[in-house]
């Protein structure tokens, strides 16, 4: 699955809602039948994770304290395959409906293996209504015989519902369950839902698409044409997804005869062909890289108005966001375009891994998404001709916030047992994804590259069509691990034993190099922890690793370009002979931090200025990000770091000022809206001046659809937009200037904006942005307009967060209160979160979003309520406004009011607020000092 956010360009992450069954149909299709019939991975039943038969969530409130025991399913009963009928009665097509506007009815028949002696059955459902009448027509026959039922009076609980038998039924695995409900069509984006969107040019005859390949289409009634698909292999019910539009497609067929679809509103069609493209491409390379044939006939792929995740990885039927599919080069810059290829690399890697073989339980969720982000940076490589350099973007982008979130002490460890079901849903974190993929990336680094995809291998072949847990990879990986693969003890690596500490509990080190003698340096590790004292959940406090690691030590020492590794044992010192100055962890392997004595660190800023290039951008980086880091946890002096950076004089490549602009920015929010931040401000705008970087808008503008330049042009970006955000007036009137000659010169009112707007991809939401921030009510009035016609999603994100740009807190205010609107509202619920983002970053408003959140709870609660992703980035966006101890104890106060606010985890986003005001009260004034001292020399 990917990523939440058109606004967090720089991650996929998946479905966060995929704990439910996602089942779509799009509204102004015709009302079409779908029979589907699909087989379920039998095992996976037992282990009954979601064991649905339609469209449930088996989490959501209010069962969402409950443990997630209860959720399961008894395993006397197991399914072997389902045939499910849905018919769906759509407005908008002039039948008459007989009051079944906006519903489905739906039948499914379920074969049964009965193991042990039952008189229930239990079912997982969710807001499905079981009429008597409907009640009736079902039927359940064993060995032949019918046998009589009725529902339990309980209904439905934990979304589950019971069936009592009329007498007992003896182990067979002849019986047949059928089963007739029916349900309103959602608008919540959960379970089958309406998306809705505007100007079809005019109806045309809808098309049903599922998992399976297509079987036959007959018309069965003069309104309604029923679709059949064939069989689908075994298969996990969370995979499933139906889909019923007026959509159309741009096709290509794999070289190994894969059907590819890519599906979306018909005037976008021309936006598809990048992801067909990109698609075949890159399920062609992962057929070779898994060594496995992709074993569906088809697939498709949908771009859906309204989509909570970024995408959902339904085996053969993937379903996007707009914005992450579909590409127009027009209107999507290069980082925009790269995160299209992403995310299409992220899901087609789940079509093995995690649909071939599934997951036993969510405990292993790390296993699914860790592994479909390491292996998105190798698919989109081959989408990009290798032009993206994902190897190296990995360490600013995965590494990096696996780093930075499992540096809090409220993080947990990549396995961890799921007690509650609320624990699903906040387990689709930076952990599960980004830690996860990084300690992946530094397994395959220990054993290498072709024994691990052995490994690999081996593991999708033993468990297809299964269920697997995160101990079946290690065995896998061990099993094909040749004997010259040596470990901490100096004898063969024995995975697992090398594996669990770095699953198994939470964090990870912080490597101390210390100069020994003029010979040698000796390591010593402990814990890294942004705020020291911040305490664990007692469930992970006590680890039997004490939070010490076997640690494969890379480094480089002046004047070598090799890098070394040595393994450091769990509970020793590291002892390295060398006399020169040393880096550890470069080219950024590992996952773990770096430090050094201040005199050991002014030897690495000394190399630094004098030839960085000796040390590779993925090095440069780590030292950045790890000096920062270090700083902001009190263990290093700020000098270190910000005389670190200086080097950037020098510096033209992309990653290590992705790095610098990333650190500065994390430093200049701490400062809130103080005053001294200008000075910080005055800091970068002088470094990146004098930076030898290209940074001009008409190289941009002439290159940024060459792939081959996306590096240079990628830097150059950067920096203008540093420029612009860093208060650069220059900058700005540039951006005002194209707004007045490329939108306001050409484009009125009745213009999408999209079409008409003339100005380069790389600068339309810069050029929005500080146009309504420094023009008028009028401008406002104007993007407003715009944004609530326009139809192409990245420009209608461009045009929201440039509303978020407005210095009126009174406009600023009514947006937010617009966006919470539960019915008729300008916004998406999609792209609520993102304008809050917006907004709560804004100086005119971030220090009143507190204020906000107290007074307006309500409407939040009734807006957000299901939209549980939404509505904790929205919250953890409030909550990182907060600069003073009052505005943390307010808010706390308000949490223990609130058990609703508790349940979105806001108890976890205090620790990042109390990280910020002990930075406050701790550095500020040093580092205010500090910089304006530097800014008399740069
Ligand atoms: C069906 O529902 C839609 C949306 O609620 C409504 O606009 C339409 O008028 C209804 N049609 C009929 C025939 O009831
Ligand atoms: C039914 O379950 C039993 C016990 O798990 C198993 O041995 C048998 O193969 C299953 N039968 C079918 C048809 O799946
Ligand atoms: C179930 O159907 C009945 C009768 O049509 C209706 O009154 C009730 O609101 C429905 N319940 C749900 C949960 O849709
Ligand atoms: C690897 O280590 C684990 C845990 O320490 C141990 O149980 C297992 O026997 C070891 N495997 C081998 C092959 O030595
Ligand atoms: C430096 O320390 C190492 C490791 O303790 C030791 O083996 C070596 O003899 C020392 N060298 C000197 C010159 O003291
Ligand atoms: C940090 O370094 C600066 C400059 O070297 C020094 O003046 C200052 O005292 C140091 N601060 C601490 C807390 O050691
Ligand atoms: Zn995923």
């Amino acid at each position: 699955m990917g990523h939440p956010s058109p606004e967090e360009p720089q991650k996929t992450k998946c479905q966060v809602r995929s704990v439910a069954l996602p089942i779509f149909c799009t509204l102004l299709g015709i009302v079409i039948t779908a029979f589907i019939t699909w087989h379920v991975a039998r095992a996976h039943y037992n282990n009954s994770e979601d064991t649905d038969v339609s469209n449930q969530s088996p989490l959501t409130q209010p069962e969402d304290t409950v443990p997630a025991s209860d959720l399961r399913l008894p395993t006397s009963v197991s399914p072997t395959s389902y045939d499910l009928a849905i018919k769906t009665y759509l407005p908008g097509y002039g039948y008459v409906a007989d009051g079944k506007n906006v519903t489905f009815e739906g039948q499914v028949s379920i074969k049964l293996n009965i193991t042990k002696s039952v008189k229930k059955i239990t079912l997982n459902s969710k807001d499905l209504n079981y009429t008597s009448e409907l009640l009736k027509k079902s039927s359940l026959i064993v060995n032949g015989e019918p046998i009589s039922f009725e529902l339990d009076d309980k209904q439905e609980i934990y979304e589950k519902i019971f069936f009592n038998l009329a007498k007992s039924v003896e182990p067979t695995s002849d019986a047949i369950l059928k089963v007739f409900f029916t349900a309103p069509l959602r608008t919540d984006m959960s379970g089958l839902y309406q998306t809705t969107y505007t100007n079809i040019i005019h109806p045309r005859g809808t098309v049903a698409v599922s998992n399976g390949i297509e079987d036959k289409t007959e018309e069965i009634q003069t309104e309604f044409i029923s679709s059949s698909f064939k069989p689908t292999p075994k298969m996990s019910s969370y995979l499933l997804a139906i889909f019923i539009s007026e959509f159309e497609y741009n096709e290509a067929t794999t070289k190994s005869g894969v059907r590819f679809r890519v599906w979306s509103r018909p005037e976008e069609k021309s936006s598809t062909k990048y992801a067909v493209e990109a698609g075949v491409k890159c399920l062609e390379y992962y057929e070779e890289y898994y060594k496995i044939p992709f074993p569906l006939p088809k697939q498709d792929m949908v771009a859906l108005p309204d989509f909570s995740a970024g995408a959902m990885e339904n085996w053969g039927l993937i379903t996007y966001r707009e914005s992450a599919l579909l590409y127009d080069p027009r209107i999507y810059p290069g980082s925009q375009k790269r995160r299209v290829a992403v995310v299409i690399a992220h899901e087609l890697a789940h079509q093995w891994f995690g649909n071939l073989v599934t997951l036993k339980w969510w405990n292993d969720l790390w296993l699914n998404e860790g592994f479909a982000t390491l292996v998105e940076y190798i698919g989109t490589d081959k989408i990009s001709d290798g032009n993206f350099r994902m190897r190296e973007w990995f360490t600013v982008d995965a590494l990096w916030t696996a780093l930075a979130a499992d540096s809090a002490a409220s993080t947990h460890p990549m396995t961890f047992k799921i007690d509650k079901a609320m624990e699903v849903l906040d387990s689709f974190d930076s952990v599960t994804y980004d830690k996860g993929g990084s300690v992946l990336a530094m397994i395959r680094e220990t054993i290498g590259e072709e024994n691990f995809n052995t490994g690999i291998n081996h593991y999708l072949t033993r468990h297809q069509y299964g269920n697997a847990e995160a101990d079946d990879l290690i065995a896998a990986l061990a099993d094909k691990l040749p004997d010259n693969v040596i470990g901490p003890k100096g004898d063969k690596l024995n995975i697992s034993e090398f594996m669990d500490p770095w699953t198994k509990q939470l964090g990870y080190p912080l490597l101390k190099a210390t100069r020994h003698n003029n010979t040698h340096v000796i390591v010593e590790q402990n814990r890294f922890k942004l705020l020291q004292s911040a305490k664990e959940e007692e469930k992970y406090s006590n680890p039997v690793w004490g939070f010490k690691w076997d640690v494969p030590v890379w480094y480089q020492v002046a004047g070598s370009p090799t890098i070394e590794m040595k393994w450091m044992k769990r509970d020793e010192q590291l002892i390295i002979k060398t006399d020169r100055p040393i880096i550890l962890n470069a080219d950024s392997k590992g996952f773990y931090r770096s430090g050094y004595t201040d005199q050991m660190w002014k030897e690495i800023i000394h190399m630094m200025k004098e030839n960085h290039e000796q040390f590779s951008p993925q090095t440069r980086s780590r030292l950045i990000d790890d000096s920062f880091s270090e700083a902001r946890a009190g263990l290093l002096n700020y000098s270190i770091p910000l005389q670190l950076v200086t080097y950037l004089k020098n510096e033209k490549d992309y990653l290590p000022w992705t790095a610098t602009i990333a650190k500065i920015r994390e430093l200049i929010e701490m400062y809130g809206t103080d005053p001294e931040k200008d000075v910080v401000h005055k800091f970068i705008l002088n470094l990146a001046a004098s930076a030898p970087a290209k940074r001009d808008v008409e190289f941009i503008s002439n290159n940024y659809l060459d792939d081959k330049q996306f590096f240079e042009v990628n830097a150059a970006q950067q920096l203008i937009m540093n420029d612009c955000g860093m208060g650069d007036t220059v900058c700005a009137s540039k951006m005002i200037k194209m707004f007045n000659d490329e939108v306001l010169g050409k484009c009125d009112s009745s213009r999408i904006l999209s079409e008409c707007s003339q100005i380069p991809a790389p600068f339309r939401a810069a050029a929005y942005c500080y146009s309504v921030k420094n023009g008028d009510s009028e401008v406002f009035e104007k993007v407003f307009h715009w944004y609530k016609t326009e139809r192409n999603q990245v420009e209608k994100g461009n045009l929201m967060s440039a509303l978020g740009c407005s210095r009126d807190i009174i406009t600023l205010k009514k947006l937010m209160l617009d966006a919470m609107k539960p019915e008729g509202s300008s916004f998406r619920l999609q792209d609520c979160a993102s304008l809050f983002g917006k907004i709560a970053s804004n100086d005119a408003t971030s220090d009143s979003m507190l204020n906000f959140l107290i007074d307006r709870w309500d409407d939040m609660m009734i807006r957000l309520a299901d939209d549980h992703s939404g509505f904790h980035r929205v919250l953890s966006t409030i909550v990182s406004t907060l600069k003073t101890r009052g505005g943390l104890d307010q808010l706390r106060k308000f949490r223990k009011k609130n058990p609703k606010a508790a349940e979105l985890g806001i108890d976890k986003m205090e620790e990042s607020a109390e990280v910020t005001i002990t930075w406050r009260e701790t550095n500020l004034k040093f580092v205010t000092k500090f910089v304006e001292d530097l800014n008399k020399d740069l």
